[in-house]
């Protein structure tokens, strides 16, 4: 998308000012105007209208703005920034581990590992992606050594200490597979031993499940027996073989309503040491009205134009308990499009790309007008020719604001979907927030494999 066609910023005049929002919840200030900085974008005059101008009682006004005076030093526990890497991403974008900027990452969440839907026995999905392809340097004849994109993955955390590394098995194209194993302690304690292959034998440092989603009381209760084997497991292990260090578990986990409240939340968060929430795709090819589809709030003035929210998921998750700093909030490196559309909140005709998303770093044309609105936290681009195509996607501008809402409510991470669709340089999502966070976590990575069957991660590599 190039930025540098007409922009309009909506809403900056609200920003710090609090306004009421439907379902019962209260808007936080979450920003002051200082933070819109480091965009790329030029901004225009601020228009005063569409958005709503009635006047904010002052003591809604909040006390003080975020900056980052107000971040807490550097400790081991820092801000995470977590992002997922999909192994097909070296043949669809030959986007390669060794394309990825570590530095303004603290972990990376490698995914998919598939699963048997019988037994619960888990393994990789693409033994050629994550095994054997031959990067530069790669011996193919050493086939006791890994290559591939999980050997990449080891050099890359002996480069960065603070990078961890977590393997995800499942995931949406996966989900029904969970539905069987998971309701026998035997299909659990398969899954668990399996799940542990992967951090022993490939060097990760923890597990992610993505089971998108349990839907009915009985398997929320499956999926808490699920992560409690989980733990277990590797609390095991890593008594045995890694010095105690704590092996990381985490689910990537819904943001729907329906989806959410399945969940027995309580139950799982007593094993998990991070909810990745999906903040994303709120709106898309199922909807019947253009829309955001990664907002924090419910839009006040077109709520056709929000069918879900950010900040309503987060709520839900904190009233069952979960601590803010587990939480990890979801941002998409991708754009969702509607095509035959007058604009947002608007019936379509169509969508873009199939349905799928579209990269943020390959997204629109040169003629996209692009409309940032910091009441819901969310932005979009409309191109009026033919026929009319809006797309949803996040600015750097609207990711400082979402950095600024999860310093405001204490939220520990971000993490991002899909790795490879973020830009590099000034217009980086990830760097933008990474940036704008004060200091990321430091906490050091596992190096030490000593049950490997790879001789190379073994032998750390010497
Ligand atoms: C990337 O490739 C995989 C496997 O070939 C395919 O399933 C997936 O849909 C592709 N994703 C995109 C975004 O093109
Ligand atoms: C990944 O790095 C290689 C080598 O520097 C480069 O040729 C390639 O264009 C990069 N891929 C992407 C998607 O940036
Ligand atoms: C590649 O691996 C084979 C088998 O282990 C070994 O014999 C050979 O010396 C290695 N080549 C190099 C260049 O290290
Ligand atoms: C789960 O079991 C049911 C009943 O046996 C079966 O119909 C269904 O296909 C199974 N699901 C999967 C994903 O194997
Ligand atoms: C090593 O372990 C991994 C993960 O458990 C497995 O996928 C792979 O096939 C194993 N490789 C060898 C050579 O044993
Ligand atoms: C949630 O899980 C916990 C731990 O297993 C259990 O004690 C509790 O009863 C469950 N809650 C519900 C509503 O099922
Ligand atoms: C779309 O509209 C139809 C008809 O009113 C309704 O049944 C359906 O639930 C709507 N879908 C969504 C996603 O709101
Ligand atoms: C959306 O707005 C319309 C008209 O402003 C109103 O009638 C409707 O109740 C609103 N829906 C929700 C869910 O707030
Ligand atoms: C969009 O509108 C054009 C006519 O303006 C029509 O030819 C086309 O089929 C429409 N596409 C969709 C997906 O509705
Ligand atoms: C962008 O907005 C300007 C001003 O409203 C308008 O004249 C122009 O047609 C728009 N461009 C596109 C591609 O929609």
């Amino acid at each position: 998308m190039k930025l540098t066609s007409a922009i309009t910023i909506l809403g900056l005049s609200l920003l710090g000012n609090t306004a009421t929002v439907p379902l019962g919840q209260k808007r936080s200030g979450v920003a002051g105007t200082t933070a819109i900085s480091s965009a790329a974008v030029s901004s225009s005059p601020v228009p005063r209208s569409p958005v709503p101008s009635s006047p904010v009682p002052s003591s809604a006004v909040p006390s003080r703005t975020v900056s980052r005076a107000v971040v807490p030093t550097a400790t081991a526990s820092g801000f995470r920034s977590v992002a997922y890497y999909a192994d097909w991403d070296i043949y669809n974008t030959s986007y390669f581990v060794t394309n990825i900027t570590a530095s303004t990452l603290t972990h990376l969440v490698y995914c998919f590992a598939d699963l048997d839907a019988n037994t619960g026995s888990v393994s990789v999905s693409d033994a050629w992606a994550d095994l054997q392809y031959p990067y530069p340097g790669d011996n193919q004849s050493d086939t006791s050594s890994v290559a591939g994109n999980v050997k990449q993955l080891y050099l890359l955390k002996q480069q960065n200490r603070n990078l961890k590394t977590i393997f995800s098995i499942g995931g949406y194209s996966w989900a029904s597979k969970f539905e069987n194993f998971t309701l026998t302690a035997q299909g659990r304690q398969t899954f668990a031993q399996s799940a542990l292959l992967l951090i022993q034998n490939l060097g990760f440092d923890g597990i992610d499940i993505d089971w998108e989603y349990p839907s009915d009381p009985e398997h929320a209760q499956a999926m808490v027996l699920l992560l409690e084997e989980l733990r277990t497991t590797l609390d095991t292990y890593s008594a045995q073989y890694a010095h105690g260090t704590h092996l990381l578990l985490s689910v990537a986990a819904p943001a729907g309503p329906a989806n959410y409240e399945a969940l027995n939340i309580t139950g799982m968060d007593q094993y998990l040491d991070m909810w990745n929430i999906m903040a994303y795709d709120y709106a898309g090819s199922w909807s019947n009205y253009t829309g955001d589809h990664a907002n924090v709030y419910p839009s006040q003035s077109n709520n056709n134009s929000t069918p879900g929210h950010t900040d309503g998921a987060i709520s839900y998750y904190l009233s069952q308990g979960v601590a803010a700093k587990k939480i990890n909030f979801g941002m998409p490196l991708y754009g969702r499009s509607f095509t035959n559309t007058s604009g947002l909140g608007l019936p379509f005709g169509g969508v873009g790309s199939n349905g799928q998303g579209i990269n943020y770093n390959v997204l629109g044309g040169p003629n996209a007008n692009i409309t940032e609105m910091a009441d819901v936290i969310a932005s979009y681009s409309y191109d009026s020719t033919n026929g009319g195509t809006l797309t949803s996607f996040d600015t750097p501008n609207i990711a400082l604001l979402k950095a600024q809402y999860m310093l405001e409510k204490g939220i520990g991470g971000a993490m991002y979907w899909e790795l490879s669709g973020d830009k590099t340089g000034p217009e980086s999502i990830i760097a933008t927030v990474a940036n704008s966070v004060g200091n990321l976590d430091q906490t050091l990575n596992l190096l030490s494999y000593p049950q490997s069957n790879y001789t190379n991660i073994k032998n750390k590599m010497n």
